[in-house]
């Protein structure tokens, strides 16, 4: 008998799939859900060495279907919910905003109303809805001594960010107004093992790897708090089990880097682990229009959730960076694999459409 039932939503992804494994093998008396519409970002290689853990079930399927939703409610009695699915990609949400309306909003909503239907007769009682958000709702940074507090001010720029603040909205709203008991998180850019290769730090390992460009937006000058993906996998384990109710936890790495600067690190280390001479990857660079209305700097100020849930960060950035180009040099079929098919289309509309 299973002492709790959890839907992780989006558990295919990047970071979904660090914490449904956290989740799976930390508390093997939960029963894990995971659902999941697998779009291309949504790769069940992922959770491979999981996928038969008797308490893991996988579930297909999309949460803007409002009818799949509450049936999955009535299927399975949840006592919680990590919502994770998400349309992720900020250079995406420039070009198709309307699949992040309906993923990050409509499917949000659906979510919290499935939630909300399900366990009002039980008086919330120990029921939580957990939304893991971004600290890109906040806008960004000018003044290299200020950090995004969870008292700041939302000022979402891009159509990411604004579907994203909408959701927080909608969750903080359901709190308020039906007193589903929420939390919500908002993070830095995580990095690490499964990350997409359309994001800039797998990216650039794979067109290393091939040789290839290595697209630098506008100067470089951009800032970015980076956090190794299995610390945010144990700040949504806390906040998850030690949150409170109605509260709002920043996660963030305390570790800056203009993308530029983090560029040269990362061809320094791939140059080492290939054994080419230093200096080769660096002359990949190619400094690219840059981004639409690209957010300047972002950082984040956990000291909320470090204080009042004794979590920090474990792993130095260096560190962690090497070990995730170890882990792509090792799983090179695993981004064959996600760089075929779709991905090819619109690498290439990337660099056509602009
Ligand atoms: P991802 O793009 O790697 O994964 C998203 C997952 O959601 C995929 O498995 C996809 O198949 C699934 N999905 C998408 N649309 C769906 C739908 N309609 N129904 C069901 N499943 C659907 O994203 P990620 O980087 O792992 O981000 C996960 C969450 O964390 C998102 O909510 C994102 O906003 C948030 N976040 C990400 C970062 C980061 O640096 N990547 C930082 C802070 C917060
Ligand atoms: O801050 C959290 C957010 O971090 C998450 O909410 C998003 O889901 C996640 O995608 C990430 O957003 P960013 O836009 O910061 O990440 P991305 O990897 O796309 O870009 C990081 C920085 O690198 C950004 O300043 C843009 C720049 N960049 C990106 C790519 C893909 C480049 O210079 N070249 C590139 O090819």
């Amino acid at each position: 008998m299973q002492s709790k039932h959890i839907l992780i939503t989006g558990g295919a992804g990047f970071i979904g799939s660090h914490v449904v494994r956290l989740f799976v093998t930390k508390y093997p008396d939960y029963q894990i859900v995971n659902l999941d519409k697998l779009t291309y970002a949504g790769n069940l290689e992922n959770l491979k060495d999981i996928q038969d853990f008797p308490n893991y079930i996988f579930e297909k399927g999309d949460i803007v279907d409002a009818d799949f939703i509450t049936a999955l409610f009535q299927k399975y009695n949840f006592d919680g919910v990590i919502h994770l699915a998400a349309e992720s990609h900020v250079d995406r949400s420039i070009t198709d905003p309307m699949s992040f309306v309906m993923t990050n909003v409509i499917g949000t909503v659906n979510l919290l109303n499935a939630a909300r239907d399900a366990w009002k007769a039980s008086g919330f009682e120990g029921k939580r809805f957990y939304h893991v958000s971004t600290d890109e709702v906040y806008g960004e940074l000018h003044d290299p001594e200020e950090f995004f507090l969870e008292t700041t001010s939302y000022d979402p720029r891009s159509p990411y960010s604004a579907s994203k603040a909408s959701s927080d909205h909608f969750v903080r709203a359901y709190h308020n107004t039906y007193k589903l008991p929420v939390v919500v998180s908002n993070c830095s850019n995580n990095y690490g093992p499964n990350h997409f290769p359309e994001k800039l730090i797998p990216l650039m390992i794979n067109n290393i790897i091939h040789n290839f460009p290595l697209p630098v937006y506008g100067k470089g000058e951009n800032v970015r708090d980076w956090l190794f993906v299995k610390d945010h996998a144990r700040a949504i384990d806390v906040i998850y089990h030690n949150g409170v109710n109605g509260e709002t936890y920043n996660i963030g790495g305390f570790n800056e880097w203009k993308n530029i600067d983090l560029v040269h690190l990362l061809c320094k280390i791939m140059d080492e682990k290939l054994g080419r001479p230093e200096g080769t990857s660096v002359k990949l660079i190619t400094y690219v229009q840059d981004r639409a209305g690209h957010d300047l700097r972002y950082a984040i100020d956990a000291n909320k959730l470090m204080k009042e849930l004794g979590w920090e960060p474990s792993l130095q950035f260096e560190e962690g960076l090497a070990s995730t180009v170890d882990w792509y040099l090792a799983n090179t079929n695993w981004l064959k694999n996600v760089t075929s098919g779709d991905y090819l289309n619109y690498y290439e509309s990337m660099y056509t459409n602009r």
